[in-house]
């Protein structure tokens, strides 16, 4: 997908698919929608009122003009002008493109609202353009309509906007590394091993300029992440334990450093504790953490925040042979600790475990921790939420409000330390799993063991890592969720 900004006058523009965010407030659709209005003569006035059209958020209209330049025109309800945010153009941007696409169009030219932050606006129309426009056919052999949509102009009305080019490079930078996590996630198991997760590390860093090590299992042996080692013990396919370094120009010892730690399991079978077949159908998605660090790092490399970030990715399959790690078996971690794996199910946690105390041994200030990490965290908060523990409250507040900025849905949750009782056993210092209630927390608690002296946030996103149903600029399967809050945060102060 192209972009441009088109500062070409409006009566100029020539496109065949004209999007026009619009207000639903009654009488005052807002001066994009007026502007659009006058282009074709005032005609639109009356196809809305013939229609009953009201633009609430997210609702289309699309128009045929018999205008020679501006073919179609397609209303896109944004809600009250008041509550009008620059956000809302990743779903314009998102319905133009669809709308283009199943028109056959080429291209599409969104006129961007006066009002707000304009060049933040074409940024987040640019990363809406390629999320809405995202399919994953990389499989299909037959019956694949092409996607026609190429280009989309993103017109200013005939006027110069500050910032704009760099606002809109940063977001297709953000849309591609989100699409780009969602093909791992939606890649097969058979495909997205760890060693392809560690393959496609090495593309971002060699791309982005990042320093990157690749650990094999000898390797992860040899530094004692038996932990890890459990959780690949039953599978054919070896671990990778990947690390990825970016450094903005001119970082000192003084620079703070962020670590991101992202679960990725590529298939999660349960183990011994085997999962029902349809439990495990959307098992080769286990990896949406390890994916969104990876994601996070390929346009960080772009957008060149003012930390050292570090992202890793433990990725390990989850399978069971001769080898496989058995229930009731104890394994000592990176950090000295002993866990009795009573569940082999609970294989992202113990990943996350020796991961969390590599990332301490890097000396790194901060850690967030993102993982398709428990059922449970779905059945607290539904499919689109994802549940924020924090370690520590001011941090949680600042990765909250990244989110709330990024449009991306997190929910904060308690690491209540009664519960921690749960994971207690008389044969190790801890269990890896607790009771029933409350799994999503003991889980967290169970991370909390690692952490040592980190300011630390753990994010369990299985709800919203993967959709069974498109919606927007959401699709079915993976949908790349933590990407763009990862990056929202890093943009600002941490
Ligand atoms: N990968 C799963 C969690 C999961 C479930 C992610 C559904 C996405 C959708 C994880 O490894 C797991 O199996 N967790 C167990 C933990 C339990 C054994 C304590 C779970 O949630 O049931
Ligand atoms: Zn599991
Ligand atoms: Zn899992």
């Amino acid at each position: 997908m192209e972009f441009n900004v088109d500062t070409t006058a409006l009566d100029a523009l020539a496109t065949p698919l004209l999007v026009v965010p619009t207000f639903s407030d009654d009488g005052a659709r807002g001066e994009a929608y007026d502007e659009a209005n006058a282009l074709v003569g005032g005609r639109l006035s009356g196809i809305v009122e013939e229609e009953g059209y009201k633009a609430e958020a997210g609702k289309t209209l699309l128009v045929h003009t018999s205008d020679a330049k501006a073919r179609r025109v397609l209303l896109v309800g944004v809600g009250k002008a008041e509550d009008y945010e620059p956000l809302a153009l990743r779903s314009v941007a998102s319905s133009g493109v669809q709308e283009a696409n199943g028109r056959k169009l080429d291209s599409a030219t969104l006129l961007v609202p006066e009002a707000g932050d304009r060049a933040r606006a074409m940024g987040f129309a640019a990363q809406g353009a390629l999320l809405g426009g995202y399919r994953y056919d990389h499989w299909r052999t037959q019956n694949v309509e092409p996607l026609t949509c190429q280009r989309l102009g993103l017109a200013t009305g005939g006027v110069d906007v500050d910032g704009a080019e760099a606002a809109v490079a940063q977001g297709e930078a953000i849309g591609e590394a989100v699409n780009f996590a969602r093909d791992l996630m939606n890649g097969p198991a058979v495909e997205i091993t760890p060693t392809a997760m560690a393959e496609a590390a090495r593309d971002i860093a060699r791309d982005g300029g990042l320093e990157v090590k690749i650990f094999d299992e000898a390797e992860i042996t040899r530094r004692g992440m038996n932990l890890i080692l459990s959780v690949s013990a039953g599978s054919d396919e070896e671990a990778r334990f990947i690390h990825l370094t970016y450094r903005p120009e001119g970082a000192t010892d003084d620079t703070p450093e962020v670590a991101l730690v992202g679960k990725g399991v590529t298939f999660d079978s349960g183990g011994y504790s085997l999962k029902p077949s349809a439990g495990m159908e959307d098992m080769k998605m286990d990896m949406g953490g390890g994916a969104a660090v990876l994601g996070a790092m390929k346009a960080i490399a772009a957008v060149k925040p003012k930390y050292v970030v570090h992202g890793i990715v433990p990725a390990s399959e989850n399978l069971i042979n001769g080898k496989a790690t058995k229930v009731g078996d104890i394994v000592r971690s990176l950090n000295g600790k002993t866990v009795e794996i009573m569940n082999t199910d609970a294989e992202g946690r113990l990943l996350l475990a020796d991961a969390l105390c590599y990332a301490e041994r890097l000396g790194v200030d901060r850690v967030i921790d993102l993982a398709t990490l428990t059922g449970a965290s779905v059945v607290a908060l539904g499919p689109h939420t994802a549940a924020l523990f924090a370690g520590d409250e001011a941090f949680g507040d600042k990765i909250k409000e990244a989110s709330e900025r990024a449009g991306e849905d997190f929910w904060p949750m308690p690491l209540n330390k009664k519960l921690r009782e749960m994971l207690e056993t008389p044969n190790a210092d801890m269990k890896n799993v607790g009771q029933r209630w409350g799994g999503a927390i003991t889980a967290g608690l169970f991370l909390e063991e690692f952490v040592g002296d980190m300011t630390w946030c753990h994010l369990d996103i299985a709800g919203p890592a993967m959709s069974d149903k498109a919606d927007g600029y959401v699709p079915k399967g993976g949908t790349g969720f933590g990407v763009m809050t990862l990056v929202e945060l890093l943009q600002g102060e941490v």
